[in-house]
């Protein structure tokens, strides 16, 4: 439930993508917030205000003078106490509107009369010429120098049958634009790269060895780099999740693979986090056939090790004190102990610990941030809330160090 006690306005103008605004409208209900819809004339010709109402559990605003709210100035009594307003489809003609404060129906009134602390975000829909089109990009551009947050559009298959950028987001991705929205800016302007997920070490062309990471936890911590508004590149071993919306992911099988990718991308990072669970060793000569069964025999399979990332980019830390290192540690047992003396064998200002068998897979953790003052514990949470809690403490140790910025 990430947007509990939220009051958020869902603004519908005329477009196909109208149908996703359905199924955004669900995806915010079911995180906690409650959600009043208000649809311009042209958003009713592509889905009723019957099916907003529904998903909502209100009555939807589709006019300017309609007489339900009691001083009939629902352009201001709809606004005063939301969180946010969030305009989705915008159409090309809504983009425009904003950019020129239009006020001729109750959507573009509402959005011209909003205190000016809540925030407005605009996720465009159109065809792809008109999404190119010099007077729209003026018109964004515009909206971007007035303080919208724009979300998208994405490139893809149009329902014209064109092909390219006017797409409106996934309802997913919206969701997590806006759930970031309401996240504090603390890596604005900074780059940061992640390792995740567990590393896959071959035997042979369809065996290898791998480990129970699930990349949760990595994940987690890009999207929460992202939402505090960070430039994120992920590399993850194999894992079964999404990435995280607006996150570059790379991916990659082995340690090796991890650290050459690691290594070029590695210019120009303010932090560099390693959350995977790279392999200590590898396999020294892995077949290129299929291994066979053979009689009673059992195969013989020599290792060899593999590069330590964390330490290699943690000896690399520039004067400036950049990329800022923070590794993890997962220990079976005496993790104070073990967690403090990784720190310092690994050359790094921050170590995040945790117990294995408590985090491999799991959605919720227990945290322990190790440093040079001793150790703090986060209680368990979410991987969510815990990584968030991470970023904020990553912040506040750069933040500190002057050569940094
Ligand atoms: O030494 P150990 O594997 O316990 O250290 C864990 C930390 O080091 C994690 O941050 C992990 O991502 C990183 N690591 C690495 N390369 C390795 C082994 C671990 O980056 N080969």
């Amino acid at each position: 439930m990430e947007l509990t006690g939220k009051k958020i306005v869902l603004g519908l103008s005329g477009g196909v993508a109208c149908y996703k605004a359905a199924e955004l409208c669900r995806g915010l209900t079911k995180e906690g917030a409650s959600v009043q819809v208000v649809m311009t004339d042209a958003a009713t010709h592509f889905i009723t205000p019957v099916t907003m109402q529904a998903l909502s559990g209100k009555s939807v605003f589709t006019d300017q003078w309609d007489p339900r709210v009691p001083n009939n100035m629902a352009h201001i009594d709809v606004t005063r106490d939301a969180d946010a307003i969030v305009i989705a489809p915008c159409s090309a003609d809504f983009i425009r509107k904003l950019a020129h404060g239009a006020c001729d129906d109750l959507l573009s009134t509402l959005c011209v009369a909003r205190p000016r602390h809540v925030p407005l975000l605009a996720a465009p829909a159109m065809n792809v010429e008109m999404w190119t089109n010099p007077a729209t990009q003026r018109n964004v551009q515009q909206l971007r120098e007035d303080g919208i947050h724009i979300l998208g559009p994405a490139a893809g298959a149009q329902a014209c049958g064109e092909v390219g950028m006017g797409r409106m987001l996934e309802p997913a991705d919206m969701l997590e634009e806006i759930v970031a929205a309401f996240q504090p800016k603390v890596m604005a302007g900074k780059r940061i790269l992640i390792t995740a997920g567990p590393t896959f070490e071959p035997i042979d062309p369809v065996r290898g060895i791998t480990n129970l990471s699930s990349g949760k936890m990595g994940y987690a911590v890009a999207r929460a780099a992202r939402e505090a508004g960070a430039e994120v590149t992920l590399i993850s071993g194999p894992t079964a999740l999404a990435t995280p919306h607006g996150v570059h992911r790379v991916d990659v099988q082995t340690a090796q693979q991890m650290m050459d990718a690691v290594n070029q991308a590695i210019t120009g990072q303010h932090v560099f986090i390693a959350v995977a669970a790279v392999a200590d060793w590898r396999v020294a000569n892995p077949s290129t056939q299929k291994v066979k069964k053979t009689e009673g025999g059992t195969p013989h399979i020599a290792f060899e090790q593999n590069p330590d990332i964390l330490a290699t980019i943690a000896a690399r830390t520039t004067l400036a004190g950049h990329p800022y290192c923070v590794g993890f540690a997962a220990e079976s047992e005496n993790l104070l102990e073990y967690g403090a003396a990784k720190r310092e064998r690994k050359g790094i200002p921050l170590l995040v610990g945790n117990i294995g068998h408590h985090t491999f897979g799991q959605d919720d953790n227990t945290i322990v941030l190790f440093d040079e003052q001793g150790h703090t514990i986060l209680p368990r949470a979410d991987k969510l809330t815990l990584a968030r809690q991470l970023i904020s403490e990553i912040s506040k140790r750069i933040n500190k160090h002057s050569l940094f910025q």
